[in-house]
Parts: structure tokens; C-alpha cells; sequence
């Protein structure tokens, strides 16, 4: 009995919902404003007569979402998205309509691969509607040109502001650190240009911050450190110079961490270790010439670490070992020497490792097991002091390493070792002790072990 009341009390709710939905129109100066934007962007020219009532549920389309926002008895347009199907896409020489950030009651704005051909700017009228405004992403707009307005830091509700891939250039401006709600901000993939504003530092609510592949250049501001919510930085593939800060030892909640492909130099923070949350550690390509902190390996969480290419020195940290969760591991082309430690072998989620073309030396550490669930991700190539056993040699058929006293050389294609072996070889022969002491070193030390 009960539940059949309550039925038909949802049931009366549901129809006058939908009742009330139905009988409420727009308001007619922001249904104005909506068919100019549509003229600008769309490229369905009937837009206006074919969704006379744009938010009506009958004739509403991908790409828009109505509320009955404010307090009239109207539905407003609360989300636009633009670009991909199913969303309108645009027409050929669609621009920035300016209006669109008039509508007052839009929340979310989305523009994706629409201006290709005519140059437009992001431009905020002086009547934007500020408050309500909480989300813009304008990607991939190759004709989206210009400088970022300074304006911007008038839509103080964003959330979330991405402009990235299109074609913007020019320096960050300082006032967006007045966007205090910010969230996320990417501005990857432009061509940016001056240092990071250390004002950014201000943005104390944001979790991801993307500038990579710009034109920036300078120092990495030491306040990017009071972003203690922050979850993932991406400064890659810019002209930044100097050390990571020390104040990064207090971006506890980091996971994501890319510096690549910069001009970053010298030591890495003392604080390292507190990053304890950082899974992605990427940072190939720069000019770091140190050696590898043996802090690294206090990183428990890491499951990519990348530091290709990048001048270090000295022996592999055996720490790593303790980076269980680590599954990609690249420090190739580096000037790394000594043997490899013997405990990477232990990294049971490992499957992509180089320690290509470096100075490493000794027997390679690696049984059947390891060697043949790596296969063609384990690149030793070019470490011509390295060496495989016999018994190895058999488990694999990995290219540029040599069989340790050079007894077999159906597999080497590159440097062959020297000496005699029994499996621990020993490079010592008068001509490797004058020529090749390091590596004789290394093998004397595997062979004590
Ligand atoms: C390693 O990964 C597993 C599964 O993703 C996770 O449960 C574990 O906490 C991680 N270990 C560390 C030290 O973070
Ligand atoms: C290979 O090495 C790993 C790690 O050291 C070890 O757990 C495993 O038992 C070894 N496998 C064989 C067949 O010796
Ligand atoms: C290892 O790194 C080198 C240098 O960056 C690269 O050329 C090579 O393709 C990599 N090997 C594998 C197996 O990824
Ligand atoms: C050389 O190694 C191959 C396997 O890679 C093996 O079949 C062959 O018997 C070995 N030859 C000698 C002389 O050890």
C-alpha cells in the first residue's frame, strides 16, 4: 500500500519536473546572444531555425546543457562544447565570439580544433560575467593566436583554465595568480616565452600545472613549492636553467614530475626523499653533470624513472634496489660507471630497462628469468666494459654485449671483452691492466663478491 503511494508520488514528481522544464523558455536577450555565437562558430548554418528553443530537452543538442539557474523562471545555458563530434563543430573560418562570455550563466566552456584558419584572440569583454565562469579549455586552435590577455585574471571563479596547442606566445601573466580558485592550469604546447612568473606560487588550490613545450626560459621558481595540493608539474621541453628548488621537498603530494628536455643543471634538492608520493620521475635531456643521488632510492612509490641523457657520473646508486614498484627505468647515455648493482635484478614489475651507452662494467647481473621476461626492453648496448656469462648467453639474445672471455662470439655484435673467464671474468691480461684498469677493477670486484 505504502509502496504503491510513494510510486505515485514519484510519479507526480517526475511529471511535474518535467512539466515545469517543458514550460520554461530562455531568456530572450541570452537566447540572442547564443545565436550570434552559433553564427560565428557553427558550421550548420540552419542552426537557428532547425533549435528555435535552443534548451528545450526536445530540441537541445550535444554540446549545450541548461539549468534552471538564478531565480527567474528561465532554463540558462550552464555548458558549451564545441569541436568534436557529436558537438557542433565549427565552420571554416570560425573566430573567438567574445559574446560567448557574456552569457551569464555559463559554467563550463569548451573549444576544441575549431579556429584553423582566421587568426582570432581569446579576447574578455569588459561586461564577461565573472562569477560564473569556472572552466575554460581552448585546445588546439592553431589560429588561436596572441598573447594571453591580462583580463584573464578577471574570471576570478575558474577552476579549471586550459589553452593549450594552439598558438600563443608571449610571457605568462602575472595576474593569473590572482585565479585563485584555480585547480588545474595547462598552458603546454604553445610558444610562451620569459620565465615562470614566480606569482604562480600563489595558487595554493592547485593539483596539476602544465607549461611544457613553450619557449620559457630562467629559473624554476622557487615558490612552485608552496603548491602543496600540487599532484603533477610538467615543465618539460622548455629553456629552463639552475637547479630544481629545494622548496620542491614540500610538494608531498606529487606523482607526476617532468623536467625534461630542459637546460637544468647541478645537484638535485637535499629534500628528495619527502616527495614520497611521486610515481613519475622524468627527466631526460638535460645538462644535470653530477652523479645520482643515492636519496633516489628512498622514493618508494616511483614507477617510472627516466634520466636519460644527461651527463651523470659515477656508479648506479645500489638504493634503486629498494624501488620495488619501479617499472621503467632508463638512464641511458650517461657517463655511468661501475658494475650494476646486483640488486636491480630483484625489481619483479620491472620490464623496460636501459642503462644503455654509458662506462658500466662487470658481469651483468641478470639471470635466465630476468633476462628472458625483459627480452627486448633490457638495453645494455654500448657499456663496452659489460659482460654476460655463458649460461646467460643462452637465456638471451640481447645484441651489444659481450660473453665475458669472449669464448663465444655467436651473439656479440659490438665490443668483445677480454681476458679469460670462468663466468666472473677477469679482464686482467697486461694489455687490459694498462689499457682497460676500471674494467679490470670492476671484474676483480665481481669476482670478490
Ligand atoms: C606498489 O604498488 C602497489 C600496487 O599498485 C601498491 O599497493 C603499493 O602500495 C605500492 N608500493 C609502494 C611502496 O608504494
Ligand atoms: C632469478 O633472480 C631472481 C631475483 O634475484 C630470483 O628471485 C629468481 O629465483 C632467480 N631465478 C632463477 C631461475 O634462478
Ligand atoms: C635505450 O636508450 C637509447 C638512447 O636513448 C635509445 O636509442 C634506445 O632505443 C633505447 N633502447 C630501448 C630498448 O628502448
Ligand atoms: C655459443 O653459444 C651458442 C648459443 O648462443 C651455443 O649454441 C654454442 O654451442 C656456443 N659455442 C661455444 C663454443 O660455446
Amino acid at each position: 500500500m505504502s509502496f504503491s503511494l510513494q510510486t505515485i508520488l514519484l510519479f507526480l514528481s517526475l511529471a511535474c519536473t518535467t512539466f515545469s522544464v517543458h514550460s520554461m523558455t530562455m531568456d530572450s536577450s541570452e537566447k540572442e546572444t547564443l545565436f550570434r555565437v552559433m553564427e560565428t562558430l557553427s558550421s550548420d548554418r540552419n542552426w537557428k531555425a532547425s533549435h528555435p528553443e535552443p534548451c528545450n530537452p526536445g530540441s537541445s543538442w550535444p554540446g549545450i546543457e541548461c539549468k534552471p539557474a538564478g531565480r527567474d523562471n528561465h532554463l540558462h545555458v550552464t555548458r558549451l562544447d564545441f569541436g568534436n563530434p557529436p558537438n557542433p563543430t565549427c565552420k571554416k573560418d570560425a573566430t573567438f565570439p567574445p559574446e560567448i562570455l557574456t552569457l551569464p550563466f555559463l559554467q563550463s566552456l569548451f573549444i576544441f580544433n575549431c579556429f584553423k584558419t582566421t587568426k582570432t584572440t581569446l579576447s574578455i569583454p569588459s561586461k564577461a560575467h565573472k562569477l560564473a565562469l569556472q572552466q575554460l579549455t581552448l585546445k588546439s586552435n592553431p589560429a588561436l593566436v596572441g598573447v594571453i590577455t591580462p583580463l584573464i585574471s578577471s574570471l576570478t571563479s575558474l577552476q579549471v583554465l586550459t589553452l593549450s596547442q594552439n598558438h600563443l606566445f608571449g610571457k605568462i601573466p602575472e595576474g593569473i595568480s590572482s585565479l585563485t580558485s584555480l585547480i588545474h592550469l595547462d598552458l603546454s604546447y604553445n610558444s610562451l616565452s620569459g620565465s615562470i612568473p614566480s606569482q604562480l606560487g600563489s595558487l595554493r588550490t592547485l593539483t596539476g600545472l602544465d607549461l611544457s613545450y613553450n619557449s620559457l626560459s630562467g629559473p624554476i621558481p622557487a615558490s612552485l613549492g608552496h603548491l602543496s595540493l600540487l599532484q603533477k608539474l610538467d615543465l618539460s621541453s622548455n629553456s629552463l636553467t639552475g637547479r630544481i628548488p629545494d622548496s620542491f621537498e614540500s610538494l608531498s603530494f606529487l606523482s607526476f614530475l617532468a623536467l625534461s628536455n630542459n637546460k637544468l643543471s647541478g645537484q638535485f634538492p637535499r629534500g628528495l626523499p619527502k616527495l614520497r608520493n611521486l610515481q613519475y620521475f622524468i627527466m631526460d635531456d638535460n645538462p644535470m653533470f653530477t652523479s645520482l643521488p643515492f636519496q633516489l632510492g628512498r622514493l618508494a612509490k616511483l614507477q617510472e624513472l627516466r634520466l636519460a641523457n644527461s651527463g651523470y657520473s659515477g656508479p648506479i646508486p645500489w638504493s634503486f634496489s629498494w624501488l620495488t614498484n619501479l617499472t621503467t627505468l632508463s638512464l641511458a647515455n650517461n657517463k655511468l660507471s661501475g658494475p650494476i648493482p646486483a640488486g636491480l635484478s630483484e625489481l619483479s614489475r620491472i620490464y623496460h630497462l636501459n642503462l644503455s651507452r654509458n662506462s658500466l662494467g662487470g658481469v651483468v647481473p641478470f639471470n635466465g628469468t630476468f633476462l628472458r621476461r625483459l627480452g627486448r626492453n633490457l638495453d645494455l648496448s654500448g657499456n663496452p666494459g659489460l659482460c654476460l656469462t655463458g649460461s646467460q648467453v643462452t637465456e638471451t639474445a640481447m645484441l651489444g654485449v659481450g660473453i665475458c672471455g669472449g669464448a663465444n662470439k655467436s651473439v656479440s655484435t659490438m665490443q668483445q671483452p677480454f681476458g679469460r673467464s670462468n663466468g666472473a671474468s677477469l679482464h686482467c691480461s697486461l694489455p687490459n691492466l694498462l689499457l682497460f684498469t676500471p674494467i679490470c677493477f670492476w671484474s676483480l670486484y665481481q669476482l670478490l663478491l
